[in-house]
C-alpha cells in the first residue's frame, strides 16, 4: 500500500528502503504493477521481505493468510518456506480469489496454496489445523476476533505477522477523522492486546505501514523471566 510509505518514515527513509529492496522476478513485478495500476491493496516489497525470511527462518509449513488480494503475499510465503510448506489464503471478493488462483497458477504452486473464497473470520471458526505461520491482512476492524481466534491455533513457537497495524500513524494520533475511528479503535485494541498476551512475546515494528511480529510462547526457555528482587542498595 504504497500511499501510506511516507506516514510512518520520514520519505527519504522510505525511499531508501524501497530502493534497497532486491530486484523481483517477472511474475511478482508485473502482480506489483497490475496493483498499482488498479488501486489494489497488496503488501509492500519490504513487508514481503521481512515475511519471506520469518517464513524462510521458521521454516514453516502450515502457514495461514487472511486477505489474499490477487496472491502476492501468498506466492511470496509459499516460495520462502519452501517446497514442504502449504498456504491457505481467505478472499472474500469471489473475482479477487479467481484472480490470485491464476497467479498462483502462473507460479507454479497450485499444489501448495490453496484460495478459499470467504469470509476470513468464518474460515478461523471452522479451521481446526495447527498453524505455524499466520498472516493477517485483512479487516482492520476484525484485527481483535482475528488475534483471539488464532492464538489457540499457533503452535508453540508460531508466528503471527499482522500488517498495516499503524495505520498511516493514526493509532498514535489525538484527531483521527470519523471515517478512520473504527478501524483505528481496533487496531488499537489489536495492538495493546498482543504486546500484552500471556501467551506471546510481540513487537510492533514501524515497517511499512506497521508490522506486528508475535511468537508464542511454549517451551519454558520462552516464558517471561521470572520476577527478580533486586537487594536493597
Ligand atoms: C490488503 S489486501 C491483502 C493483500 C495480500 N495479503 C498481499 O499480501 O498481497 C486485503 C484483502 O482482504 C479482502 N477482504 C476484505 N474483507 C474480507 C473478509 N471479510 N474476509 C476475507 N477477505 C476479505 C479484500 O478483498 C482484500 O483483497
Amino acid at each position: 500500500m504504497k500511499h501510506a510509505k511516507d506516514a510512518i518514515l520520514r520519505s527519504e527513509q522510505a525511499n531508501y528502503l524501497e530502493a534497497l529492496e532486491p530486484p523481483r522476478d517477472e511474475l511478482l513485478r508485473a502482480l506489483e504493477e497490475s496493483a498499482r495500476e488498479r488501486g489494489l491493496p497488496i503488501s509492500d516489497p519490504e513487508v514481503c521481505s521481512f515475511l519471506a525470511t520469518v517464513a524462510r527462518s521458521t521454516e514453516a509449513r502450515r502457514i495461514v493468510e487472511l486477505g489474499t488480494n490477487i496472491g502476492y503475499g501468498a506466492i511470496v510465503l509459499a516460495r520462502a518456506a519452501g517446497p514442504l510448506a502449504h498456504v491457505i489464503t481467505v478472499e472474500k471478493d469471489e473475482a479477487l480469489a479467481a484472480e490470485a488462483r491464476r497467479n498462483v497458477a502462473a507460479a507454479g504452486l497450485e499444489e501448495r496454496i490453496e484460495v478459499r473464497a470467504g469470509d476470513a473470520v468464518a474460515f478461523l471458526e471452522s479451521h481446526n489445523e495447527p498453524v505455524d505461520l499466520a498472516y493477517v491482512d485483512c479487516v482492520k476492524e476484525d484485527y481483535p476476533t482475528y488475534l483471539k481466534r488464532l492464538v489457540p491455533m499457533l503452535v508453540s513457537g508460531g508466528v503471527l505477522i499482522a500488517d498495516n497495524v499503524l495505520w498511516r500513524g493514526l493509532v498514535a494520533a489525538e484527531t483521527v477523522p470519523d471515517s478512520e475511528r473504527a478501524k483505528v479503535e481496533a487496531l488499537r485494541t489489536f495492538n495493546h492486546d498482543l504486546v500484552n498476551h500471556p501467551k506471546l512475546r510481540a513487537v510492533v515494528l514501524p515497517l511499512g505501514d506497521g508490522v506486528a511480529f508475535a511468537t508464542k510462547l511454549g517451551s519454558p526457555s520462552m516464558l517471561p523471566p521470572a520476577p527478580v528482587t533486586l537487594p536493597p542498595r
